[in-house]
């Protein structure tokens, strides 16, 4: 029989065969492995030569193997046991299985006729009969009973399934997100004991509307906290059902019900402006182009000139509706589409145009904090938020640049492409800012977030904005500066941009010229300063902005139902 190998040093254990060129590390592990009447070769290292072992090393060695053998054997015996007791539960479950398809629940006639109750309505009803439906959003087992949170999008509620109604097959087979109607006494909480409306619901009678997969297909196993970014985007539709995300929606809606309360305390009108268009407002650059009946037309970037239409019909008025952004901005700010809150209001001065954003925003937070369940939900997304200071601090533009020098805060040089300007060790090269630069989302942000609270920032130079913005009266030279403003606020930047709009037909011309723009396609809003002009201005917020700025969220697309951004136009 061939002689087994033991290399102290480069032997092992687990990958050793015991063969020349793959020596076992330990004699004990040898002779563990081998026949009784195995020989053994044992050396140090692979600079020493094979030799017989001691007499004493292999008594030594033959003790250590009787070791390994008893454990091996503990092992074996914790496996069968393990093995055996499985078999049994699996046994013992499949037994219940079986007996549990015998239960036929029965909705009892004797008791009180159920009231059928959303979850959110549920209050007046205790110690009454109910009967609600809904999802089951989460699922917890307590020695033989059920408890099983429900889930209808007016609110959660806790159910308590025992004796019978917690034995059927479907209460066994339960599954997370299958649809359930359950009907039984609605009970106020026994004291220190808490549940969601501080009420549970011990159910009587109870169906399954709509099961969902369990196993590898379950709602756990499809999306969790931990899935990948652009898997959560796939399974958006899933993902909203969770506590956050709905959350987000939900406060969301009564963000915009805020909103339009108060433009109605001021005497705003809501109009509805269309989403088909064929004149651009922003830009060329980020139109989304579309073929409308052999016409060009766009995708709407802001409704802006339309609500300027309506001045002289309806008087001030706002829109809320989707605007359109072909830009390649794959930041945490940016969608490719997104909700518009726009405004309009007739007779006003830039100065008073500030005010109004200020009071329509805090206004907004004011109501949103004084209804006690959208309070509830802004403390639950962002817990430390504290409604703004008025007024809010302004900053003019030329002042913002020097503010930006003085904080050291540069940007990256450009060259007359636009290109950013790399250095040999291939850095890009950062400089100071001068008057005249486009102030980028990372330096506007960095100020934002120093400064800390809400910051209008003003007089943009024309060069830097759209066609329609009011010159500063009297400016003139190298820049021309606007009545412009953007409203920034920490953590998200920029979430208004407003102006007051030329009221003065020639000057708009003149605008119309200097971007190259053929002014036909735009004779109803030339009209407007032909037919009764007035001093005007306006503004539009980024709703999905100010919710992230509100719920203190990382990036937009958490504030969008279905968000979309280059590339992703799915679900
Ligand atoms: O500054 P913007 O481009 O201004 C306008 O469109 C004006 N015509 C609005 C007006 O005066 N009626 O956009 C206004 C706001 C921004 O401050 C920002 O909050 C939001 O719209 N916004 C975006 N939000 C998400 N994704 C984008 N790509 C956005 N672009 C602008």
């Amino acid at each position: 029989m061939a002689p087994i190998h033991i290399d102290e040093t480069t032997g092992s254990d687990t990958t050793g065969t015991g063969a020349p060129d793959a020596p076992y590390q330990t004699l004990a592990y040898a002779v563990f492995k081998s026949a009784t009447d195995a020989t053994f070769l044992t050396r140090k290292d692979a600079s020493a030569t094979y030799d017989e072992p001691t007499q004493s090393s292999l008594k030594k060695a033959k003790k250590g193997a009787e070791g390994l053998e008893k454990k091996r054997k503990k092992a074996e015996e914790l496996a069968e046991k393990s093995a055996a007791a499985k078999g049994e539960e699996r046994e013992k479950r499949d037994r219940q299985l079986e007996e549990s398809k015998k239960i036929v629940l029965e909705e009892d006639p004797a008791l009180a006729t159920a009231i059928k109750s959303k979850i959110g309505s549920l209050v007046p009803l205790r110690t009454k009969r109910v009967r609600v439906r809904g999802w089951v959003h989460r699922l917890r087992d307590q020695k033989d009973i059920k408890f099983i949170v429900l889930r209808d999008g007016t609110g959660y509620l806790q159910a308590v399934l025992s004796g019978k109604v917690a034995q059927t097959y479907d209460a066994l087979t339960l599954t997370l997100e299958s649809t359930v109607e359950l009907v039984g006494q609605l009970q106020a909480l026994p004291e220190g004991k808490t549940a969601p409306g501080g009420h549970e619901l011990i159910v009587d009678y109870w169906k399954i509307l709509g099961s969902a997969p369990g196993g590898e297909d379950a709602f756990t196993n499809r999306v969790n906290e931990k899935s990948d970014p652009s898997i959560q985007a796939d399974l958006r539709h899933l993902v909203m059902r969770g506590e956050t995300a709905s959350s987000i929606l939900r406060l969301r809606a009564a963000m915009l019900s805020a909103f339009r309360e108060v433009y109605a305390r001021h005497n705003i009108l809501e109009v509805n402006t269309p989403c088909l268009v064929q004149t651009q407002v922003e830009g060329g650059a980020t139109l989304f182009k579309l073929d409308y009946y052999g016409q060009p037309a766009f995708l709407t970037q802001s409704s802006q000139l339309y609500l300027e239409t309506c001045l002289p019909a309806l008087g001030d008025v706002f829109c809320v509706q989707e605007s359109f952004r072909a830009e390649n901005s794959h930041t945490r700010r940016h969608l490719s589409e997104y909700t518009h809150l726009e405004a309009e209001l007739a007779f006003i001065d830039f100065d008073e145009l500030m005010t109004h954003i200020e009071a329509v925003i805090c206004e907004t937070v004011d109501s949103l904090l004084a209804n006690p369940a959208t309070a509830a939900l802004i403390k639950q997304l962002n817990p430390t938020f504290e409604a703004p200071a008025r007024p809010f601090l302004r900053l003019s533009y030329v002042d913002a640049i020097a503010w930006l020098n003085e904080h050291g805060i540069t940007r990256p040089e450009e060259d007359a492409e636009g290109n950013a300007v790399k250095d040999e060790s291939g850095q890009v090269k950062m400089v100071a800012h001068a008057v005249g630069d486009d102030i980028a989302e990372a330096a506007e942000r960095q100020m934002t977030d120093i400064i800390g609270k809400p910051v209008f920032l003003h007089g943009f130079p024309a060069e830097l904005k759209a066609f329609y913005m009011k010159k500063i009266p009297g400016s003139s030279g190298k820049h021309l500066f606007t009545e412009s403003c953007d409203l920034l606020m920490p953590n998200v930047g920029e979430i208004v941009g407003g102006s007051m709009r030329i009221a003065d037909a020639e000057e708009l011309f003149a605008a119309y010229a200097r971007e190259g723009m053929d002014p036909s396609p735009y004779y109803w809003f030339t009209d407007q300063r032909k037919y009764g002009t007035c001093e005007h201005g306006g503004y539009g917020l980024g709703v999905e902005r100010f919710l992230a700025w509100l719920a203190n969220r990382f990036t937009v697309r958490e504030c969008s139902l279905y968000p979309r951004w280059p590339g992703r136009a799915t679900p």
